[in-house]
């Protein structure tokens, strides 16, 4: 069997052979395809890439169909369980998991430059009362970049190293001050004392007393909670990572169009609407209704389905799990039931099994994260502050790698051609 594809153009009747490999061809082969000299070579239409592939990943692997996901080779079950985020964070960046001293370091490191400019805080104390935490989010990362212009290097390895690790490290300390800032409360300077997650924790809830800690278990769940979200390859946010970081502009300006794609709702916003959804439905028993509801088309079971998993999501596997550690400590969220009544009944629905409907990452996301009494407004800047590892290692390495090109997509042009203007005296005349 030969690794290619045979093309006849029936314009033309010519035949084109198109090399295959890694299950691709190239579309630069197709623009090889031309019906006459003037006429522009054939190129590919697809919106949304939904079957392009934009580069070659050694970070996280996906298998929808089976349901896996691994970052780096390492089952995403393993980690959750075993590992803890600041270990899978350098995993995502360096592509191995660290010795003992390069683990120390790097959680030394982290920890270190979790404290932000003081201009930073005034400027995010200027955002109106009620500002959307995920638009602070987006625009204090973004001004990180007018604190360190020496981030414009990217082809200088330490210079990276140095803005990766401040990212990762400042990324709690503006989503908590987003936070603080709509309860109007002070904000609370990072505990050097404390681990990521734990300091996270502390300065989001901290008032008077002298240090905040954390029940440990809440501390675990919401570690466990960033490890999921840590990467999940060319998803929306990392796109528009890759994207803007393909015109050579620094790492926090690149991480602030993540922010921004993940502040979308059909991105970072399904499990608010699968809470808002829970409530609807009220108690079990109305849920059969609900369900003849999705069935009839006029409602949609949210927190089901994935435009990849044709599976159960394995990270829904491991937060629903987790669910139960949270609520030991605050109480079963009421809730629970009516979900766990509803992924009972979904799947053993003809009607979703045979659409391979499963839950997804945010079918009990959200359900936690009310427990740890965030409003709905911050689930996302939770999302985003767990993604940036996997930004960072996303645009490491694009940066790095030599097939890369600016982004920037065709079009197929749809607008008038060679108009003729008129001066605006004579169409008003
Ligand atoms: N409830 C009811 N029916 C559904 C659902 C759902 N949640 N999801 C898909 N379907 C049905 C569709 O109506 C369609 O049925 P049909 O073949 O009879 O027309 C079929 O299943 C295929 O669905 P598509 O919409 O083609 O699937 P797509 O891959 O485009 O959509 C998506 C994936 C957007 C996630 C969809 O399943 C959905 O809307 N789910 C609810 C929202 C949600 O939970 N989003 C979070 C995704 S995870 C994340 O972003 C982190």
């Amino acid at each position: 069997m030969t690794d290619s594809l045979t093309v006849r153009d029936n314009r033309t009747g010519q035949e084109y052979d198109v090399p295959i490999l890694d299950g691709t061809i190239k579309a630069a082969d197709i623009g090889k395809i031309k019906a006459g000299d003037d006429i522009p070579g054939l190129a590919v239409y697809d919106p949304g890439f939904v079957n392009t592939a934009s580069c070659r990943s050694a970070v996280t692997y996906i298998d929808g169909e089976q349901g896996i996901l691994e970052y780096r080779g390492y089952p995403i079950e393993q980690l959750a369980e075993k590992s803890n985020f600041l270990e899978v964070a350098y995993l995502l960046i360096h592509g191995s998991l660290p010795t003992k001293a390069e683990y120390e370091s790097w959680v030394h490191e982290i920890t270190y430059h979790t404290f932000v400019h003081e201009n930073v805080k005034s400027f995010m104390e200027g955002f109106r009362y009620d500002a959307h935490p995920m638009g602070m989010l987006m625009a204090s990362v973004g001004a990180l970049s007018t604190f360190y212009p020496d981030a414009r290097n990217i082809s200088d390895a330490d210079n990276r190293h140095m803005q990766i690790v401040r990212m990762i490290a400042k990324m709690p300390t503006l989503g908590a001050w987003s936070f603080r800032h709509a309860q109007g409360k002070p904000f609370v300077y990072p505990d050097n004392e404390l681990g990521y997650t734990a300091n996270f924790l502390s300065m989001l809830f901290k008032m008077s007393e002298h240090k905040f800690e954390a029940d440990e278990r809440l501390v675990k769940a919401l570690d466990i909670l960033f490890i999921l979200h840590a990467d999940h390859e060319q998803n929306c946010s990392t796109n528009a990572v890759r994207s803007v970081g393909s015109s050579q502009v620094d790492p926090y300006s690149a991480v602030a169009a993540g922010v921004a794609a993940l502040y979308g709702p059909l991105h970072g916003g399904a499990n608010e609407a699968v809470l808002r959804m829970l409530r609807r439905i009220g108690s079990k028993e109305n849920i059969p209704a609900f369900i003849q509801g999705v069935k009839d088309g006029n409602e949609r079971l949210m927190g089901f389905g994935h435009r990849v998993y044709k599976n159960y999501d394995p990270r829904a596997k491991i937060i629903k799990k987790a669910c139960d550690d949270v609520f030991e400590v605050t109480g079963v969220n009421p809730l629970l039931e009516i979900a766990q009544e509803l992924e009972k009944i979904a799947l053993e629905d003809e009607y979703f099994v045979s659409r391979k409907l499963y839950p997804n990452v945010d079918f009990y996301s959200g359900l936690i994260y009310e427990a740890f009494q965030f409003p709905p407004e911050m689930f996302t800047v939770l999302f985003a502050i767990g993604r940036t590892p996997g930004w960072l290692a996303q645009w490491l390495e694009l940066v790095q790698d030599k097939e890369q090109k600016i982004a920037r997509p065709k079009q197929i042009y749809t607008g008038d051609r060679r108009l003729d203007f008129v001066p605006a005296s004579e169409r008003w005349a």
